[in-house]
């Protein structure tokens, strides 16, 4: 049994088959659906996960409760990667209520149609008593969905806290930070909020703002490990992505199909190398995982982008990084860009037109060649390059 103190247990799994988080990001360390029982006078089970593991976790459930049935299902959060499995919860334990806030409601509803009419609704700020365990609800909407809510258990001074301070990467046997290497969930944090939260910024600030007067020993979050002596380390990663917070570094993402982009990349990178910057990465577009991509964007303050012009558009890997860029809130950078045509002049002016949503601040002139590059281009690109270092 995974206790987490005398009468909260973990009871959550991990999924280390799916290779594709949202069928979108990769998972090269798994996910963990995280679950957890208040086991007081009356037991409370929070969050639930996915449907294909039902059979493991009701066995986990019943290794702690016996026969007995959990009094109330707490639903933090919808998705069904933490509600796939209540339609058959509900077959293997009828007496439990759920509780979630009139949008979870709706929610299950819409996915299962397995919301009752003897099922609790609850509103910002009520409370559920279990006997000396007190859950309080606060509703935090967009974080990730409409109807996010985090669960604050007063006595213990444990945040359920859904989504928020979560991370990619399964749990390799111990839950508790204090019992494990943390290094690797921190950098997959840092992947998990670019994908999954990255849009929403405004949501994570105002919910830490909303949570910031309550005590809080433990957080339990729906993916990832279980944070007590790291917790603050956890809240300051999802505060400084928010806020847009960023080391001094360069990220140089390129597309590149006969070398010509790639080699401006290159003189790019020299030239901020030259003029100091230490911490450079360097992205193929074509070829580097996008979530690892936009990690990095979120980690260093700035960037620059260069693509060729293709069928008069720009290079379409790039394209596809700059629709994910602007559609999500990624504050605070410097950009500069560049691009090679053969005889229509299109990726600089795309790259630049799609700036005007992602709102980064222009740095330099853009660095434009037509067909081969010469050294003159080379130049321009490290200047370009040692711009951005400053
Ligand atoms: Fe882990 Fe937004 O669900």
């Amino acid at each position: 049994m995974m206790k987490i103190t005398e009468q909260v247990v973990y009871v959550g799994v991990n999924d280390r088959t799916k290779h594709l988080f949202e069928n979108l990001w990769p998972l090269p360390y798994g996910v963990s659906y995280n679950s957890y029982l208040v086991v007081d006078e009356k037991v409370a089970l929070i969050d639930t996960v996915d449907a294909a593991f039902m059979p493991e976790y009701i066995e986990k459930i019943r290794s702690v409760l016996g026969e007995r049935q959990p009094d109330y299902v707490i639903i933090n959060h919808v998705e069904p990667d933490h509600s796939g499995a209540l339609a058959l919860l509900r077959t293997h334990f009828p007496e439990a209520k759920l509780v979630g806030n009139k949008k979870t409601a709706e929610m299950i509803t819409g996915f299962y149609g397995v919301w009752r009419e003897d099922d609790l609704i609850v509103a910002d700020g009520d409370e559920l008593q279990l006997g000396t365990h007190c859950l309080n609800f606060r509703i935090v909407p967009m974080v990730h969905w409409p109807e996010t809510m985090v669960t604050y258990e007063s006595t213990e001074r444990i945040l359920f806290s859904g989504d928020v301070f979560g991370c990619y990467g399964a749990l390799n046997g111990a839950v508790m930070d204090k019992d494990m290497d943390t290094a690797l969930y921190f950098k997959e944090m840092e992947r998990y909020y670019s994908t999954i939260l990255g849009k929403y910024a405004a949501p994570v600030e105002q919910a830490l703002k909303k949570l910031s007067g309550l005590p809080i020993d433990i957080i339990c979050s729906t993916h990832g490990p279980v944070w007590t002596e790291q917790a603050d380390k956890a809240v300051g990663v999802y505060r400084r992505m928010a806020a847009g917070e960023a080391e001094h570094g360069l990220v140089v993402c390129y597309g590149s199909m006969y070398g010509h982009t790639r080699r401006v990349a290159e003189a790019v990178a020299e030239g901020a190398a030259a003029a100091g910057m230490k911490k450079i990465i360097m992205h193929d577009v074509s070829l580097s995982p996008l979530s690892d991509i936009l990690a990095d964007i979120y980690r260093y303050d700035t960037l620059a982008l260069g693509a060729p012009t293709y069928n008069g558009d720009v290079f379409p890997k790039m394209d596809d990084l700059l629709r994910r860029l602007a559609a999500r809130v990624v504050k605070n950078r410097r950009m500069g860009c560049f691009g090679g045509f053969t005889w229509a002049a299109q990726s600089v002016k795309k790259i630049m037109s799609a700036n005007e949503q992602i709102g980064m601040t222009l740095v330099g002139d853009p660095v434009e060649w037509k067909q081969g590059v010469g050294e003159d281009t080379l130049e321009k690109a490290r200047a370009l390059g040692k711009q951005l270092a400053g």
